[in-house]
């Protein structure tokens, strides 16, 4: 079975609990704060690794993705699968939704791995985001200032899909 790694950056806490919820989900997988991590060689150790951040600013980086985002693009992931999660809050930043997780994507795409879980834009209400590629986003998009209601259903949902990949 492909071992899997989940890998996030929270700031208060948000993007930590989906990321347990996703773990959750799955039949086995690591999750690991990017924060504790002693050297980004760690994400090489799975077949499929799952990136989230929330988004901070106006559409920066979590503070601790911050710091690895240039390991990440340096890593070698020929062969892997990577996807991707992002939590942000559509009403107050409708023009940042999650831009986050279009870094992280942007980040992942010069590894050579293949990314997967493109995920609908329908039931969200933002006017611009990041995360958005060819009319989807480029991951699992939640909102748990807005729509913490919809986080479990949409993690099944979304988990389904990228155990499908
Ligand atoms: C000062 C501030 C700036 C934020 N900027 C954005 C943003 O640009 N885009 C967005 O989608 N969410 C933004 N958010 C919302 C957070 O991403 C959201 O609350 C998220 O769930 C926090 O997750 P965390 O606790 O894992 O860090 C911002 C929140 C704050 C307080």
């Amino acid at each position: 079975m492909a071992s899997i790694g989940i890998f996030y950056g929270s700031s208060t806490g948000n993007t930590e609990a989906a990321a347990n919820i996703i773990q959750s989900r799955l039949e086995k997988a690591d999750v690991k704060n990017i924060a504790g991590i002693s050297s980004m060689d760690e994400l090489t150790k799975y077949d499929l690794l799952i990136l989230g951040s929330s988004t901070w600013g106006l559409g920066d980086l979590q503070d601790d993705w911050e710091v690895q985002i240039n390991n990440l693009k340096k890593l070698d992931l020929s062969g892997k699968k990577v996807a991707f999660f992002g939590t942000g809050d559509q009403a107050s930043y409708p023009d940042t939704f999650v831009d986050a997780m279009g870094i992280l994507y942007d980040a992942a795409a010069e590894t050579n791995a293949s990314l997967i879980g493109a995920w609908p834009v329908d039931g969200y209400e933002h006017t611009e985001s990041l995360a958005v590629r060819n009319g989807k986003f480029v991951g699992l998009a939640l909102d748990e200032d807005n729509q913490a209601d919809l986080t479990g259903e949409r993690i099944t949902g979304w988990v389904e899909l990228i155990k499908k990949n």
